[in-house]
Formats: C-alpha cells, sequence, structure tokens
C-alpha cells in the first residue's frame, strides 16, 4: 500500500476480530517502531507486547476503565525510560541547553525544584513512545490491522501491572488487531485552518 493510501485509511477503531495477529506481523510492526526517529537518537522507549487475557483486562481498568480494549488480541505498551533527570545533569548538557532553550530557564529551574523527581521526568519523557508509536499504528494499517491510542491512562498503574523497574514507565496503550466493523470516519480540519505560510496569517514586515 502506497503511504498516503495508508494516512488516508487510517483510524481508530475501538472493537476487534477474535482473530489472532500473526507473529511475523508483529515482528514487523515493533521494526517500524524501532526505526522511529528519537530527539538526539536517545531511543529511550520501550515495546511491551500483552496478549494475556488477565494484564489485558487490567490495562484496560487503568485506562479509565476502557474495558473494550480487551477485545484486541495484542495490546502495545507504549514505556520511556524515565532514569535521565534535567537536575542532576552538569549546565553544558546538551538536554538540558535544549530544553532551556525550548521552555525558557524559569520553568526548567521550577521543575528541577520539583520534588516529585518520577512525576517531573515521566512528564518530560511523554511524547518519547508517539512517533515510535504511530509508526506502529501506520504499519499495522498497511497489513490490514487498526488500532487505537489510548492516552487516558493512569500512567503509575499500568506501570505496576506491567512489572516495569522504577525508572520506566509505561505512558500510552496501544490495542490492535482487526477491525470487527468498518471505524466511522472522523471530520478533519481544513488545510485552510491549520496552514500558515511563512508568518501567521497576515504579511511578513520588512
Ligand atoms: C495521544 C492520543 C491519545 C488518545 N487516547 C485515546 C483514549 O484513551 N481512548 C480512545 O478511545 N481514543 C483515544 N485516542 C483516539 C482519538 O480519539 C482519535 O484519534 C481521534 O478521535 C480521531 O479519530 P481517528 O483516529 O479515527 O481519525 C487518542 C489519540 C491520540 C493521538
Amino acid at each position: 500500500m502506497e503511504l498516503m493510501e495508508v494516512i488516508k485509511k487510517r483510524r481508530s477503531v475501538r472493537k476487534y476480530l477474535e482473530k489472532p495477529v500473526p507473529e511475523d506481523i508483529i515482528h514487523n510492526l515493533l521494526e517500524a517502531g524501532r526505526l522511529a526517529p528519537s530527539g538526539g537518537n536517545s531511543q529511550n522507549h520501550f515495546f511491551g507486547v500483552v496478549r494475556e487475557e488477565c494484564q489485558k483486562g487490567k490495562l484496560g481498568r487503568a485506562a479509565g476503565n476502557q474495558m473494550w480494549i480487551k477485545t484486541a488480541p495484542v495490546i502495545i505498551a507504549y514505556c520511556a525510560y524515565i532514569g535521565y533527570d534535567l537536575a542532576e545533569v552538569p549546565e553544558d548538557d546538551f538536554a538540558l541547553i535544549v530544553n532551556k532553550t525550548r521552555f525558557g530557564d524559569d520553568l526548567v529551574q521550577y521543575l528541577n525544584n520539583y520534588q516529585d523527581r518520577k512525576a517531573v521526568n515521566t512528564f518530560w519523557n511523554n511524547s518519547s513512545p508517539l512517533i515510535p508509536g504511530e509508526h506502529i499504528f501506520l504499519a499495522a494499517i498497511s497489513y490490514g490491522l487498526n488500532a487505537c491510542w489510548i492516552g487516558y491512562l493512569d500512567i503509575k498503574k499500568a506501570s505496576k501491572i506491567l512489572n516495569l523497574p522504577d525508572d520506566v514507565v509505561c505512558l500510552y496503550l496501544m490495542p490492535l488487531g482487526y477491525a470487527a466493523k468498518e471505524p466511522e470516519k472522523k471530520a478533519r480540519k481544513t488545510l485552510e485552518e491549520l496552514t500558515f505560510y511563512d508568518q501567521w496569517r497576515g504579511e511578513i514586515d520588512d
């Protein structure tokens, strides 16, 4: 399938057939995730492959009781390493410099002084699995599978269910499988609403 065809076909599916996903396809999906880019090539994401019924049920409860995720034969648990603490690195640390440039010294200072280090480092790493996950989502579509992002999740509970070490957290889930029915098409804003050229909806001042 052409990439644009895959992108246009992608939908969030919330009910799946009782049909297993072949191992070689799961392997290829994970490979698509592995090849994703990451800031500074940090690759601080992990992929949990969850197929056990009891685990799926527990994760559904941790996901605000979204129990439909149990209908998926596979749930990918998107995790991230959170052991890199900006409060403990030297002033010339590249990640520290980048984040101060992006968000301002004051916010970084505030977060570095915040007592709950696990919460702060979870927050910093929130986006880590998103690009790998979308690689996996689009690869799944190309194999005739479907999926759904799950961000409504109790991160602490999910991480405990998966028995993750203290410096790894589960940030998102993605049920994966064959759609039980054709998913509805959600509306999108127009390109005009979303796009600007050179400067926000105006002329460039000389
Ligand atoms: C980061 C992220 C988190 C999401 N979390 C949930 C979720 O917890 N539960 C859910 O049913 N859908 C979730 N979604 C799916 C969105 O509702 C869905 O992508 C959106 O409504 C557009 O529909 P479409 O994916 O079919 O185009 C999430 C999507 C993203 C990108």
